[in-house]
């Protein structure tokens, strides 16, 4: 046994007589109607899936376990994966426990490198992030032990892989780094020392002054405290719980997570963001004006474009991870000339989108800062920040996967209706 397993058996009990007592007496209850438009158009705002994660409030951004994300900004990645998974911080002990086991696990077996060097260089960083991370199901304890679980414990397997996953993924990520840098053979074990985000820092071997390589380590700690989670029903949680319904395990359900997220409209816009600043660069020089990047946001949307790295689906206020990362962007890298234009783009931006008109929100999102930061820092392959925002993201889907076991999700299944249905049910046959 382990402290993880021990907390979650114990809290185990509570939530499933909770999850059967709902079930018992409310199983009737109508939680929304579904309109016809909603179902043609991606089910916004219908809920399908119940994730006790987080949720995203329109005014207070995102929620873990029940604490708005500006709280959690001092945590590291093993406290946030303790707090998804429990709902409560880890105490001193378990929090250690929790940081030992993730190092010890870290070793990635030699057959994922041949994978890695079988796939042509060319690959997309997410291409071989997401096969690496399919590619360990081989060595996966819920495929292996399957047959011999009962439905009350297979849990325990699912939490095995997960913890294992978590500890390989920063080690696959930063050989995605070396192979998209045209290293041949550059993915080198886990350092044992330091914690989740110190290792996978240390592990991308960019060239620092000690001050330097310090904010580095914590910007990383922080960014993936950001982007650890964010609900359940996004396209690449909604992939990962679909495909773990099947009881495929942690390896096949983070792969397919990845795969949503790859998507040019699902886990882009950082890079976007970015794209965007640097043509500003190179059509103004590396100072543009105030005037100057208004008239590119106007030319911008005159063109029917978007402003890439503000507005949000659900948020309608400032969004507390933009906050949090602008604050650490103002302390350590405000020099920063590719910086400075973005940090102008952010003021200007909002009044542009509001002269326009459309936008429900005209704040800044988490999406505007990250791509200047990650630069300043030396991650200047543009095509890896959707790995960086994977491997974020995988925290909250492996802790979701665990909990879906032990809740025991059933498989999902919604129906499709056909157009000769829809036909009917209009009139319009
Ligand atoms: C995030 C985003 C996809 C949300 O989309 P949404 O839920 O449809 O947003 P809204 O309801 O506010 O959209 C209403 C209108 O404003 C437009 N709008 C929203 N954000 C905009 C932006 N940043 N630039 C220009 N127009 C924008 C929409 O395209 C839409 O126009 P339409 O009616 O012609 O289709 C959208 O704000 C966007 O495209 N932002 C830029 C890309 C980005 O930063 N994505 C990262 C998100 S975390």
């Amino acid at each position: 046994m382990t402290l993880l397993h021990d907390r979650l058996a114990q809290l185990l009990p509570g939530l499933r007589s909770e999850r059967s007592a709902m079930l018992a007496q409310h199983a009737e209850l109508e939680l929304c109607a579904v309109s016809l438009g909603q179902v043609y158009g991606g089910l916004r705002g219908v809920i399908g899936v119940i994730c006790d994660t987080s949720v995203v409030d329109p005014q207070r951004g995102l929620i873990i376990r029940g604490r708005p994300v500006r709280e959690l900004t001092g945590l590291g990645v093993e406290e946030v994966f303790w707090l998804l998974l429990c709902g409560e911080y880890p105490d001193k002990a378990q929090k250690e426990w929790l940081r030992a086991e993730l190092a010890s696990r870290a070793r990635v077996p030699d057959y994922a490198w041949s994978v890695l060097a079988s796939a042509p260089p060319d690959s997309h960083p997410m291409v071989l992030f997401s096969l690496l991370t399919l590619s360990l199901q081989r060595s996966s304890r819920q495929a292996r032990d399957y047959h011999e679980l009962g439905k009350e414990s297979l849990w325990r397997a699912t939490l095995e892989d997960a913890l294992d996953l978590l500890a390989r993924l920063p080690v696959l990520a930063a050989a995605v780094w070396h192979r998209d840098q045209g290293r041949a053979q550059a993915w080198a074990d886990s350092p044992a020392e330091g914690s989740w985000s110190e290792r996978f820092a240390a592990m991308l071997s960019l060239t620092h002054s000690p001050p330097a390589a310090a904010a580095f380590a914590d910007l990383l700690r922080l960014y993936f405290v950001l982007h650890c989670d964010h609900e359940g029903s996004n396209a690449c949680a909604l992939a990962c719980h679909t495909v773990g319904s099947a009881h495929s395990d942690a390896c096949y359900s983070i792969s397919a997570g990845l795969n949503a997220l790859a998507g040019p409209i699902h886990g882009l816009a950082s890079e976007m963001t970015l794209r965007f600043v640097l043509a500003m660069h190179k059509h103004y020089g590396s100072a543009p004006s105030e005037g100057q990047i208004e008239d590119y946001c106007q030319q911008t949307l005159a063109a029917g474009r978007v402003l890439p790295g503000f507005g949000h689906a659900v948020l309608r206020a400032a969004d507390p991870r933009f906050v949090a990362l602008h604050s650490f962007a103002a302390e350590h890298i405000s020099v920063d000339p590719l910086y400075a234009t973005a940090d102008h783009y952010y003021r200007i931006g909002p009044a542009v989108l509001a002269s326009a008109g459309k936008a429900k929100s005209i704040h800044p999102n988490v999406d505007a800062i990250t791509g200047p930061l990650l630069h300043h820092y030396g991650l200047t392959e543009l095509r890896y920040y959707t790995v960086m925002f994977g491997l974020g993201l995988s925290i909250g889907m492996l802790a979701q996967l665990v909990l879906n076991r032990a809740l025991g999700s059933p498989i999902m299944r919604p129906r499709s209706a056909s157009l000769a249905e829809l036909r009917e049910l209009t009139g319009t046959g």
